[in-house]
């Protein structure tokens, strides 16, 4: 066996020094030893080809995760859509999937439908369009696929069903496959049904039927978007599996039997994956699993959820994304690891090309880990992709792992004559390391040779992610240079009048919750924000607890005044119709501080947006009669006050109410909205500091070693403290920012105190473990690893104490990332008062 460990051939002189860190970094007392194991010989051989890849993808959508990225200024946007979508640049995807929006909210917001209503027809409205045909524009080979989350209402003819008047649903996905293709020249390839909910054998048949009538005979259908159950379904209906061409499945387990799927002949894909932060471990997850899904369960296609992380922190899931993109004021956006995790595979490989089968070059590592082995048809071009991750490390957002154990092994393959066999010229070698970013991201490095006997060998340490592939030239980790510095905190002042947004466009920076707000023109050419929704839609997450809104700024604001006009038509036939105006709310306005006046002359301060079931708050707060009149089809100045626990509110220019006590716990965007499904007018949206805005004093002025972390309340506005600013790293580190030192216990529970120590990831004390991506979305526990999490968890007291383990009141924590604050409440908890927030004491 001639062993041509990478780097022992000979390289070019420029590449020596390079070569040489790398061998240093890598095989410094990792050599192969019998612990480790030398492994046996794996071999790659073209006789054995089984499906061709498929795609990996990004998923823009399911919903509104692209929000704001179209409201970047340039350069920075076309910057972004280049890490995403340009061929040997960056993640080089290989398929683009959106959601056709369906007016309700499906995740981080709501896309709008481009039919409202039967008689409504619009293919300006949302940013899938304009992604869709820049992504085609850097990409011309690039893969479309749409899918619905949510169906307007009147797509059920008054049955809530999607399935129950098949033509019209058919003839609704049709018109946007009509809309892609007649405005924007956009072929799309794949279809779906409905995602993560049922599907229906007579739909999907009239689909077919409806898109091979319309000239859509290659719009492929995928079902269903959800469970391996659907593979079942198909088996028992031979019309509805003929109608079907691909079966996708979300975050599909490796260790599940997918027998009944293989039976069907259809390609088989993870068509949703992921879900997961995009930090060093999401790139992990992400590595392992388009590695994972051909070598262990025979799948062609991953797709990421999602594509990029372009809405705003205290939205659902947030950055669970490619890269990430939310502040389009200042340009700033971050290139993730996870971006060169995909490019792994994607600038080596396209679609079309053939996996190896299992034994064959693809597989399991003999010490833990996956590789699969992608050939071109029409060439002798191969592309292998090795993978090892270890448990800690390895999870994706969902589903859960087995146990498993990994080890550093050296692995060498054997390229079979059908190959080239010793006759392939050298290799190229990019690397990554998802444990270690010490070791590099993907980095080219020095060619392998492949022996007379066919065989080259790589060693392989945990964290690992290779590619070794004929194609040497054109790879590349692309760079536009760094990006414009972090600007954490939404702007303010802020005003927008709407003018200088496109038709139908959502409003610059504002993010639809529920319902859909876009600008249009009135009857005087006056650009107004309108809600454009106007029936109950068919949903998929809450579509309509509460009433319409969208949001704007950052989840810390406490102290914002936010002023709009409103205007409430005299064609609105509902029985008391309400504009509101409000501040410090969550996402779907379930908390907040939120002022409605009603066409009646009545007005409410609540907690909380209107109910859509009575029109009405359910946590009034104060309520009476305007200090005016309010008429229809006249614009009234609305506005809200909110500072420390007093809010005041002014109907154009007199008072409704003043210094009215309010909560003083709740912290959130500020948002306007109205109480059901009906056409309310909004100009001139306005928003300020209200109060007096300055950043509190740290607790602690020059943290050092050996201080103690406590808790206090946390700084508001979007301010952050140096006693307060930390950093979730993905090591499990608690790292405090300004000084660069880590959170350390004393010892393992019982109320052991928590100090700043010199780093040390090695350091089991050091190791709070958490839920990397939920952490950012919800209250997580924060647990020395190894531990019970409960027993072992970072517990806060409101008298300000620190500690693992404990008797404490809280033992839940909330990372709000723009401001690296620990917080021990997402949304508001009234229990525990105003959010605390892990600090540095001394
Ligand atoms: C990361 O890799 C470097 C270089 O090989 C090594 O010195 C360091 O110990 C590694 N860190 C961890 C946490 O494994
Ligand atoms: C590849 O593997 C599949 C599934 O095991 C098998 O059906 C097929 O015959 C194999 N192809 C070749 C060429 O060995
Ligand atoms: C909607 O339902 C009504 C009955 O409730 C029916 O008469 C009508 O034809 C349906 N519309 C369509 C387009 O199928
Ligand atoms: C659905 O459309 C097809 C084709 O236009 C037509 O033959 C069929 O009668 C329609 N079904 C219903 C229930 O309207
Ligand atoms: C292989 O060549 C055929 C014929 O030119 C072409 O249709 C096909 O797309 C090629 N496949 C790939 C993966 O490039
Ligand atoms: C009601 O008025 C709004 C705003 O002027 C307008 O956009 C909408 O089309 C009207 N609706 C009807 C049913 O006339
Ligand atoms: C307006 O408020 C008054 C006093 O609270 C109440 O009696 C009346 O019913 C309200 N009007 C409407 C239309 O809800
Ligand atoms: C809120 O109240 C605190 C303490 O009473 C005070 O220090 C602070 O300045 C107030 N905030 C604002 C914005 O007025
Ligand atoms: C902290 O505040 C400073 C000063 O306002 C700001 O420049 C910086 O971006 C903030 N950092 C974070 C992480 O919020």
């Amino acid at each position: 066996m001639a062993v041509a460990l990478f780097g022992f051939g000979p390289v070019a002189a420029a590449q020596t020094l390079v070569l040489a860190l790398v061998l240093a970094t890598l095989t410094v007392g990792t050599h192969p030893t019998s612990a480790e194991g030398s492994g046996s010989t794996l071999i790659v051989d073209k006789a054995h080809v089984g499906e061709p890849l498929d795609a990996i993808g990004g998923l823009s959508g399911g919903g509104a995760t692209s929000r704001l990225l179209i409201d970047y200024k340039e350069p920075q946007r076309s910057q972004i859509l280049d890490y995403l979508f340009k061929p040997n640049f960056g993640a080089s995807l290989h398929l683009l999937k959106v959601e056709i929006g369906g007016d309700s909210q499906s995740t981080d917001g709501t896309e709008p439908s481009h039919m409202h209503s039967k008689d409504d027809l619009d293919y300006k409205r949302g940013y899938e369009w304009w992604l869709m045909t820049e992504a085609k524009k850097r990409n011309p080979n690039i893969k479309l696929y749409g899918l619905a989350w949510a169906y307007p209402g009147w797509v059920g003819n008054g049955t809530s069903s999607p399935f129950s008047y098949p033509n019209l649903t058919a003839d609704y996905i049709s018109k946007w496959l009509q809309g892609a293709k007649s405005v924007y020249g956009l072929d799309v390839d794949y279809i779906g049904i409905w995602n993560e909910r049922s599907s229906d054998a007579t739909y999907v048949k009239t689909l077919r039927r409806t898109l091979d009538d319309a000239g859509f005979k290659h719009t492929q259908i995928v079902a269903k978007d959800g469970g391996a159950d659907i593979c079942n379904t198909l088996a028992k209906d031979k019309s509805y599996a003929d109608a079907v061409s691909v079966i996708g499945l979300h975050y599909p387990s490796d260790f599940s039997d997918y027998s009944q799927c293989y039976a069907l002949n259809k390609p088989l894909w993870a068509s949703e994956e992921s879900s997961s932060y995009d930090d060093l471990n999401g790139a992990a997850c992400w590595a392992r699993v388009i590695t994972s899904h051909w070598a262990l369960s025979r799948m062609t296609a991953s797709i990421m959820w999602n594509l990029v992380g372009a809405y705003y922190h205290g939205t659902n899931w947030y950055a669970s994304s490619m890269m990430t993109a939310v502040q389009p004021w200042s340009g700033h956006y971050w290139v993730s690891p996870v971006v060169w995790a995909t490019a792994h595979v994607t600038q080596f490989t396209r679609p079309g090309w053939l996996y190896l089968n299992d034994s064959y070059g693809s597989g399991s590592l003999p010490n833990g880990g996956y590789y699969a082995t992608l050939v071109d048809p029409n060439s002798s071009d191969f592309t292998i992709t090795v993978v090892k991750i270890d448990h800690d490390h390895a999870p994706c957002t969902r589903p859960a792992l087995p146990p498993f154990d990994v080890h550093a092994e050296t692995v060498t393959f054997k390229l079979a004559p059908s190959m080239g066999g010793s006759s392939v010229p050298a290799l190229a070698v990019w690397y990554s390391n998802f444990q270690n970013e010490t070791q590099g991201i993907f980095k080219r490095l020095s060619d392998v040779h492949v022996g007379t006997d066919g065989t080259f060998s790589v060693h392989v340490p945990v964290g690992a992610m290779y590619t070794i592939s004929t194609i040497r030239d054109g790879p590349q980790k692309g760079s536009h240079g760094p990006p414009p510095p972090s600007a954490p905190s939404f702007p303010l002042p802020y005003a927008d009048a709407f003018d200088e947004v496109a038709e139908s466009q959502e409003g610059k920076y504002l993010a639809d919750q529920i319902g859909a707000f876009e600008v249009h023109a009135d009857a005087q050419g006056n650009k107004v924000l309108r809600q454009m929704v106007p029936e109950l839609p068919i949903g998929w997450s809450d579509h309509g607890s509460n009433g319409p809104v969208t949001v704007i700024g950052m989840r810390e604001w406490q102290d914002v005044f936010v002023q709009v006009k409103v205007r409430l038509s005299s064609n609105i036939t509902a029985h008391d119709p309400a504009a509101c105006v409000a501040a410090r709310v969550d996402q779907m306005w379930d908390r907040g501080i939120v002022f409605c006046v009603y066409a009646s002359g009545n007005y409410t301060l609540s907690i909380g947006g209107p109910k859509q079931s009575n029109g009405q708050p359910a946590d009034v707060v104060s309520q009476g009669q305007l200090p005016t009149p309010i008429h229809r089809d006249h614009w009234h100045t609305i506005s809200i006050t909110c500072v420390n626990s007093s809010a005041s509110g002014m109907f154009d220019s007199g008072f409704a109410f003043r210094d009215v006590a309010v909560p003083a716990l709740d912290t959130g965007f500020a948002a306007i909205g109205t109480n059901g499904w009906f056409a309310v007018e909004y100009d001139a949206l306005s928003i300020s500091e209200a109060g007096h805005w300055v950043p509190p004093a740290p607790k602690c002025a020059n943290p050092k070693r050996g201080d103690k972390l406590g808790a206090r309340p946390c700084a508001t506005n979007g301010f952050n403290t140096t006693d307060q600013l930390f950093t979730l790293r993905a090591d499990w580190t608690l790292v405090h920012d300004p000084t660069g030192l880590c959170a350390q216990a004393a010892g393992t529970g019982g109320g052991a105190a928590v100090a700043l120590a010199a780093c040390d990831p090695s350091n089991p004390m050091q190791q709070f473990k958490n839920d990397y991506t939920r952490v950012r979305n919800t209250e997580m526990p924060v647990f020395l690893d190894g531990q019970n999490p409960v027993s072992a968890a970072l517990t806060g007291t409101l008298a300000g104490g620190v500690s693992v383990g404990g008797n404490g009141d809280w033992a839940t924590w909330s990372y709000f990332p723009n401001t690296h604050q620990l917080r021990n409440q997402y949304t508001a908890k009234t229990n525990l008062g105003f959010p605390m927030c892990l600090t540095v004491m001394c």
